[in-house]
């Protein structure tokens, strides 16, 4: 992996501290590539976003699975958006082109620790697209809101407990969003089970 190295000011000198400057190496990111494995996950989430569907994506660790969904979905960060708040001009163009909410699941997962994130950005998300396509918030609702996200992508879903991958499904169908889980081979036969 490609690293960057940032040198930080020196410290002021004083007693017993030796001279050697700090250096941290940041890692940096190959720039996308846009593989034939790509556009099939383009295809297969573009699929499960115009139907609604629920579709699963497995891979081996390491092929991509996670760099093309972060690609495709384009999902910016919402920490300074409060609801009904004023939309940031690059915020608008990147909510514009996100197309899927991205949430990874955390090795410990409940049905409220997947509320307290993806619901909020569900929300979130939600009040940013109607503002932007009515032109103010004026007449958004929390219900309008909660459905005006078209896919949810769900990396790392073989950590899911059985009763958060239940909220999951009750978020899909109460919401209306398709539903991409991504994660290893075998997480095809774990849900079909
Ligand atoms: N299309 C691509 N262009 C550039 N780099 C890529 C591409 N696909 C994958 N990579 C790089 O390969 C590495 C592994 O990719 P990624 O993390 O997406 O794999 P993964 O399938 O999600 O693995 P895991 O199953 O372990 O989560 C990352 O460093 C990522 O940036
Ligand atoms: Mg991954």
């Amino acid at each position: 992996m490609a690293t960057k190295r940032v040198r930080l000011p020196e410290p002021p000198p004083s007693e017993g501290s030796g001279s050697t400057p700090l250096t941290i190496e940041f890692p940096t990111e190959q720039p996308f590539l846009p593989t034939r494995e790509h556009s099939r996950f383009v295809e297969f989430a573009e699929a499960c976003s115009r139907y609604r569907y629920i579709g699963v994506c497995h891979g081996r660790p390491g092929v991509g699975k996670t760099r093309s969904a972060r690609e495709f979905a384009s999902f910016p960060n919402l920490q300074s958006y409060g609801v009904l708040g004023s939309l940031a001009p690059s915020l608008v163009a990147e909510i514009s082109k996100c197309q899927a909410i991205f949430y990874t699941v955390t090795v410990s997962n409940t049905p409220k620790t997947i509320d307290a994130v993806l619901g909020t950005n569900l929300t979130k998300m939600g009040y940013a697209r109607l503002t932007i396509s009515a032109g103010s918030s004026e007449n958004a609702n929390y219900e309008a809101a909660r459905r005006a996200c078209p896919l949810v992508i769900i990396d790392e879903a073989d950590r899911l407990t059985i009763k958060s991958l239940e909220h999951l499904r009750d978020l899909s169908d109460q919401n209306g969003f398709g539903l991409v889980l991504m994660g290893m081979p075998g997480l095809e036969k774990r849900l079909a089970r």
